[in-house]
Parts: C-alpha cells; sequence; structure tokens
C-alpha cells in the first residue's frame, strides 16, 4: 500500500487555512483521491476535549508548560487514532495546524524552551512528519481584521498584538529554515490563494 500525502495548514489567526480547507476538499474529489480533514489541537473525540480545556477561558491561570503538554497528549492521541491509520491505508490527511504551531505559539511566542519541544515532537510523532506545511502569511492587523466578525474568540485568539506578531515572524523564520513549506501570500483574494495551493497540491501528486 502506498503511504497516503500528509499536508498541514500553519498560519496565524484569520490567514485562510480553515477557508482553504474547502477548496482542498474539492480538489482532492475531483481527483479521486481519498482523504480525512483533521485539525489540531483536536480531531478525535478526546483530543477535541483536550482542545477545549487548552482553548476555553477560565479563571485558573493555565501555564504555559501545561499549554505544551496538553497540546502533545492532544496530538499524541491524535497520530495514533487518527493520522498514522489514515495514511497507512493511503490517504491523504489534511491538518489544520500540527506540530509547526507549536514551535511557534508554545515556543516562540510564549518563550516556551525550544528544544524541549524537538523533544517532545521527537517523542510524540515518531517520524509522522508532514510532507508539505502550506504556510498561509497574512500581515497581523488583516489577519485580526477578518477574525474580529467572529461571534467568540478563544484564549489564543485574545492574546495581545504583539503575540501575533511573534507568530507571524516565528513562522517566516522557520519556513526560511524547512524545506517541507510553502509560503503562500494569503492576503490576496481567496481564487488567487486556492490557485498557489493547487499548485502545490499538483506537485505532491507528481502532475506537475
Ligand atoms: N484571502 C482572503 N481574503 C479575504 N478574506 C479572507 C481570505 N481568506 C479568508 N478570509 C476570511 O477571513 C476570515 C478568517 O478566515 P479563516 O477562518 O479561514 O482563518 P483561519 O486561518 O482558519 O483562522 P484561525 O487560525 O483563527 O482558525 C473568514 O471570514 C474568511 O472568509
Ligand atoms: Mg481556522
Amino acid at each position: 500500500m502506498i503511504k497516503g500525502k500528509f499536508i498541514t495548514l500553519e498560519g496565524g489567526e484569520g490567514s485562510g487555512k480553515s477557508t482553504c480547507i474547502k477548496y482542498i476538499k474539492a480538489w482532492l474529489e475531483s481527483q479521486n483521491i481519498e482523504y480525512i480533514i483533521t485539525r489540531e489541537p483536536g480531531g478525535t473525540p478526546l483530543a477535541e476535549e483536550i482542545r477545549n480545556m487548552i482553548l476555553s477561558h477560565r479563571e485558573e491561570k493555565i501555564h504555559d508548560e501545561t499549554e505544551l503538554l496538553l497540546m502533545f497528549a492532544a496530538r499524541t492521541q491524535h497520530i495514533k487514532e487518527k493520522i498514522k491509520p489514515a495514511i497507512d491505508a493511503g490517504k491523504w490527511v489534511i491538518s489544520d495546524r500540527f506540530v509547526d504551531s507549536s514551535y511557534v505559539y508554545q515556543g516562540a511566542a510564549r518563550g516556551g524552551d525550544l528544544k524541549k519541544i524537538d523533544q517532545l515532537a521527537e517523542w510524540v510523532l515518531q517520524g509522522c512528519k508532514p510532507d508539505k506545511t502550506l504556510l498561509f502569511d497574512v500581515p497581523v492587523d488583516i489577519g485580526l481584521s477578518r477574525v474580529e466578525k467572529r461571534a467568540q474568540s478563544d484564549r489564543l485568539d485574545d492574546e495581545p498584538v504583539v503575540f501575533h506578531q511573534m507568530v507571524r515572524d516565528a513562522f517566516l523564520a522557520r519556513e526560511k529554515t524547512s524545506n517541507h513549506y510553502c509560503l503562500i501570500d494569503a492576503s490576496q483574494p481567496i481564487e488567487n490563494v486556492n490557485l498557489a495551493v493547487k499548485q502545490e497540491l499538483e506537485k505532491l501528486k507528481g502532475l506537475s
């Protein structure tokens, strides 16, 4: 059985990841590719419960280490229960966020120890790394103005602008040093974003 491709979407708040997944779904169907679409934190019933713990507003302070470990607890469940079985069955896996978000949010933006994140990633991923990470990059003010209209914001959405700027800078820095990234200018109109994504999908499928 040929393994399925593993594609992750990364980027800051309002960069258009969830919007673009609708296009990716349509493209996969047009190509008769079997797939699953999933997200982090979350993706399985237990991991979605952990997502709620991480993202909901609460009185008790959530320590940075707690946030990091909960992210990786959800991730290990997600990989073992959902991502790896699908890839092994030949399905393409599309995940709205994955481990790169931990490096950027819990690492760069929260000031977490990147070596510890490396160790957690090594332990939890067990080689389950994305074939391609699509980085949706948009200036912070544009991204935040897009999500302002949302009825509800979560604990990470509500971080100050300087936090979101660190997130953007850290994603761009990772993109420069990693070869599994594809940088997408997400400030463009949605049709242009989709076209850039389509080109990457075709490359992954070996169409171009
Ligand atoms: N290229 C674009 N141009 C203009 N508006 C866009 C574009 N892409 C997405 N949007 C709009 O911006 C809003 C946020 O997009 P979306 O929810 O896809 O972002 P996201 O990256 O998933 O954000 P989050 O990280 O908070 O989940 C939506 O209302 C969407 O319709
Ligand atoms: Mg989203």
